[in-house]
């Protein structure tokens, strides 16, 4: 829980632009960004977009499901999924937002 409090100092810094002041999240204000923080902070801090290709996200996040399964924890929904990806496609490192 320590990130989300970090996570909730870095959204009070927020730009005009919608990124964080130290440009580590995009969007954090929005609600996709609300299911991401949700779904991909409870093993590991989030991660951040940039770190991957749209194409490697599908990848990584099919292999999260699996861990999920593996330690009991419910699966995420179509709907949190599309979120998810949505998000982290649009920031990849090769995504149409960056
Ligand atoms: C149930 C626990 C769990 C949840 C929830 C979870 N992860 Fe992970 N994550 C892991 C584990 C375990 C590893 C290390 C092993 C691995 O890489 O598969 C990992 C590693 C990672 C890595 C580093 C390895 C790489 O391929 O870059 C990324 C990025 C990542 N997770 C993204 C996500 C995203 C995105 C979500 C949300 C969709 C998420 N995680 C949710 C357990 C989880």
């Amino acid at each position: 829980m320590r990130w989300l409090a970090a996570l909730l100092v870095l959204t009070a810094c927020s730009g005009a632009d919608g990124r964080s002041a130290r440009g580590d999240w995009p969007e954090p204000q929005s609600a996709r960004f609300a299911t991401f923080a949700a779904a991909c902070g409870r093993c590991h801090a989030p991660p951040r977009p940039s770190l991957h290709t749209q194409k490697e996200w599908v990848q990584v996040v099919a292999r999260m499901q699996r861990h999920r399964a593996e330690r009991g924890v419910r699966l995420l929904s179509k709907a949190e999924l599309a979120a998810v990806l949505g998000y982290l496609q649009g920031y990849a490192r090769d995504g149409r937002l960056r």
